[in-house]
């Protein structure tokens, strides 16, 4: 049988994942082509085992070694039409960011420097400063690894919501390239309250935003993190008015329906565990919902990660989730 040139077997995932955990997976391989795609496939069929596709490995935690294939996405293209950029999935998401306001398209600022690639950005529905990826997103084309084929799926059809898609419910679906929308107008998105009010142009926002973001969130590349580690739990108004009563600074924002996001990040500072530690994990000191990890193996980041659950449910009667997805 024919395999992609890149091929190998029991394979150190270490490089992988941002936060450098040292599990292996039965295969790997690289996915540069569409001759790859349907050389994985065929490989697949005759196999008949797991696999999983990964992108930059931002965002997902490893329970343990993987028995199957990864597939790593690396689908490169760029090329823009009209107000609309049409990229591959294994570009780098900032990347793809910086060269938007080089061709003078904009609505991509508040998005800068979030980790990982571009095909992961539709499947979590990134999202930062007051700006979603689903605010641009035109389509998806995906490939179908039980199907063997392409399929298209419009905006309306990604079903988003807050770090949610259909593509998270699919894992046969791979990204292979999206379509965003554009403006040729530079709209300054600056409600989020840090933010400055006054800005001269959308490179300066983009400046804006990566500076606040190194002081919030530490750089995967020294300190192994997988960013928010838990998403902000949505609550209804009854229960947002019992807690209120409790805990009157409670930090929280109107969301859809009637209902409430509340900040997981001051659920977690003001139940103390900010700079907590555990083994070679923790809480970082300078965002409490960031884990780091120095450990090769996930044991005490997915244990203590347990334990800050059931505090903070003890405590607030709210059930925190995992933001980043355990592959196991
Ligand atoms: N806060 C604390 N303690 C902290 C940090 C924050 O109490 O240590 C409180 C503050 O009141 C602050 C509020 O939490 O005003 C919100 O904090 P922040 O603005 O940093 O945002 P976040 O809700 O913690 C979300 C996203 C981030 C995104 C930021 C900025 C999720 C799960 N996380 O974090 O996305 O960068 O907003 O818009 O929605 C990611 O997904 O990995 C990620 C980093």
């Amino acid at each position: 049988m024919k395999l992609p040139k890149n091929f190998n077997t029991n394979y150190s995932l270490k490089e992988n994942n941002s936060l450098k955990l040292n599990y292996a997976s039965d295969y790997f391989v690289s996915c540069n082509s569409e001759k790859d795609l349907f050389l994985i496939y065929d490989f697949l069929e005759e196999k008949k085992i797991k696999y999983w596709i990964f992108g930059d490995g931002t965002n997902v935690i490893l329970k343990n070694n993987l028995k199957g294939l990864v597939i790593k996405n690396n689908l490169k293209g760029f090329s823009v039409n009209g107000n609309s950029l049409i990229v591959g999935a294994g570009e780098i998401w900032d990347d793809i960011v910086f060269e938007s306001l080089n061709k003078n398209l904009y609505g991509l600022e508040n998005l800068s420097g979030i980790p990982g690639s571009v095909g992961a950005t539709p499947i979590q529905n990134i999202g930062a400063y007051g700006s979603e990826i689903s605010n641009f997103v035109n389509y998806v084309e995906t490939f179908n690894f039980n199907k063997g084929c392409f399929e298209v799926f419009s905006n309306k059809a990604c079903n988003f919501s807050y770090r949610d898609s259909i593509f998270k419910d699919n894992p046969c679906l791979m990204v292979t390239k999206i379509c965003l929308d554009l403006s040729q107008e530079f709209k300054p998105n600056i409600h989020y309250e840090a933010l400055p009010k006054i800005v001269k142009n959308a490179k300066e926002q983009r400046k804006n935003i990566l500076n606040i973001r190194s002081q919030k969130l530490p750089d995967h590349q020294k300190i192994p993190n997988v960013g928010s580690f838990f998403k902000n739990p949505i609550i209804s108004g009854t229960q947002l008015r019992r807690l209120v009563l409790d805990f009157p600074d409670i930090k929280y924002y109107l969301f859809e329906d009637k209902n409430f996001k509340v900040s997981a990040a001051w659920l977690i500072e003001n139940a103390g565990l900010k700079g907590s530690k555990k083994g070679d994990c923790g809480i970082s000191k300078k965002h409490a919902l960031v884990f780091y990890n120095y450990s090769e193996t996930s044991d005490f980041l997915l244990s203590y990660s347990s334990e800050v659950i059931d505090i903070i449910k003890d405590k607030f009667g709210i059930i925190l989730e995992y933001e980043p997805s355990i592959l196991c």
